[in-house]
């Protein structure tokens, strides 16, 4: 079976992102007459919209200048499961706002300790036969199929602090998705050395960037924001995300399932400043932000997206977005065990420098409920894994392939089985909606159950 991944180019972290080398193409007239489409007929209405924006930047980033990053919500894990599986009230409200939260303890100290031992084991003993970024040093290693790795994306904790985070978002009862569920993404890991300068990402979105504008079931999940109303604009609805194409030009690191957040656990005590992530706590006005300048009046002409380029994920310059660079905030201290999550529309960066005595070290997780494209993916996702290649949505090196202590399928536990879509789930309850029976339906064709 041909797989994504086998046809895309071999490369690292650095292919999707223009400041670290990574190679975008040119924007064909196509994308002129698109922004003609898309912005409103009067050009006052994006314009007093944009002015609003910029004054609730100005308005919001008192605070955050205040506080720094204590703005960002934080939670531990023994409060979400006490409170039944779901984010206090406030914190979800603050998580909404802001776009991310930290949870602590989401795995024991112990247990993170014990995968970053068992992953460096496993990097040494395969060090020759393996790449990342940067070629000569990896701080990010193109690994995805250690021990741990496999155990972490299924571990209960882990589970249940996603499907918190999918009680965020919401749903029509016929929308095609159960959020109640959760599929294993099978990402990479960062080791990056006390001191690191090289691993040091700009500003930038992921899941795609033109195709925000270009895919039009994309592009319906932000209608509030086109047509000039903003303050509208819901970031937690997935009605559109489903069936969203977020990956047109098949770039070897660009995610083309609906990860609703973006996560990393902790392999480390990263403290801010140590080489940790960097967010834009203003998800709503960030979103709005991006998206509308390309189409204001004084943007409308030129065949420019302002930082989104085929293949690459969003940038975000200083010069394009000061309001958004001057706003981000780094994640508050945090210790081996505790997870961070951040919004699929969310404004993130990493530290230019890992100014700590300590490595900065996570392994990259992120919430993906089941609906049709994430169980597709997953389906070609666990015809890698069987076969020890990449995973189909990063760069083809395939370097695992012939690793005999990877993870394999006969020593997996069930929680692990069921994540990588080996076995599946038994039947829903009668009261599940409409759109969760379709949604376990397509995954059991999609994965050869059904
Ligand atoms: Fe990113």
């Amino acid at each position: 079976m041909m797989t994504t991944s086998s046809i895309k180019p071999k490369g690292d972290i650095s292919s999707v992102f223009s400041h670290l080398g990574g190679k975008g193409i040119g924007l064909d007239p196509s994308f002129l007459t698109l922004k003609q489409e898309i912005a409103p007929k009067d050009p006052a209405i994006l314009n007093n919209a944009y002015q609003r924006l910029l004054t609730s930047f100005q308005k919001e980033s008192v605070e955050i200048k205040e506080k720094g990053s204590s703005v960002i919500p934080q939670v531990s894990f023994a409060d979400i499961q006490s409170n039944g599986g779901q984010f206090p009230p406030s914190i979800a409200e603050e998580i909404r706002k802001r776009g991310c939260v930290v949870i602590r303890n989401v795995v024991s100290r112990e247990e993170a300790q014990g995968y970053k031992q068992q992953i460096k084991e496993y990097i040494g003993q395969h060090a020759k036969d393996l790449g990342g970024f940067p070629t000569n040093d990896p701080q990010v290693w193109e690994v995805y199929w250690s021990r741990s790795q496999v155990a972490a994306r299924s571990h209960p904790n882990f589970n249940t602090a996603t499907l918190a985070l999918n009680k965020i978002w919401h749903a029509e009862e016929n929308t095609v998705i159960d959020l109640e569920k959760n599929l294993g993404y099978c990402d990479r890991l960062r080791i990056r050395k006390a001191h690191d300068q090289s691993f040091a990402l700009q500003e930038h979105i992921d899941s795609g960037s033109l195709e925000r504008w270009l895919d039009p079931e994309y592009r319906k999940c932000y209608t509030e924001i086109f047509n000039g109303n903003w303050e509208n604009h819901d970031s937690f609805d997935a009605t559109h995300r489903v069936e969203a194409r977020m990956d047109y030009y098949n770039s070897p690191g660009g995610c083309s399932v609906f990860r609703n957040f973006q996560g990393w656990l902790a392999m480390s005590d990263i403290k801010t400043g140590g080489g940790t992530l960097r967010v834009c706590p203003l998800l709503k006005q960030s979103t709005a932000y991006f998206l509308m300048k390309p189409l204001i009046e004084e943007n409308l002409l030129k065949n420019d997206y302002i930082g989104a380029l085929p293949g690459l994920c969003q940038g975000i310059g200083k010069t394009d977005y000061p309001e958004i660079v001057d706003t981000m905030v780094s994640m508050p201290d945090v210790g081996y065990g505790d997870a961070v999550f951040w919004h699929c529309d969310q404004v993130h960066a990493v530290e230019p420098k890992n100014d700590s005595d300590v490595d900065s070290s996570v392994l990259y997780i992120p919430s993906v409920p089941l609906c049709r494209i994430n169980s597709e993916y997953l389906a070609i996702q666990r015809n890698a894994f069987e076969r020890g290649l990449t995973p189909p949505d990063f760069p083809g090196n395939h370097y695992e392939e012939t690793f005999e202590d990877r993870a394999q399928v006969n020593s997996m536990n069930a929680a692990e089985q069921l994540n990588m879509g080996i076995t599946t789930y038994p039947p829903l309850s009668d009261d599940a909606t409409t759109g969760q029976k379709k949604a376990l339906d397509t995954h059991n064709k999609a994965l050869g159950f059904a």
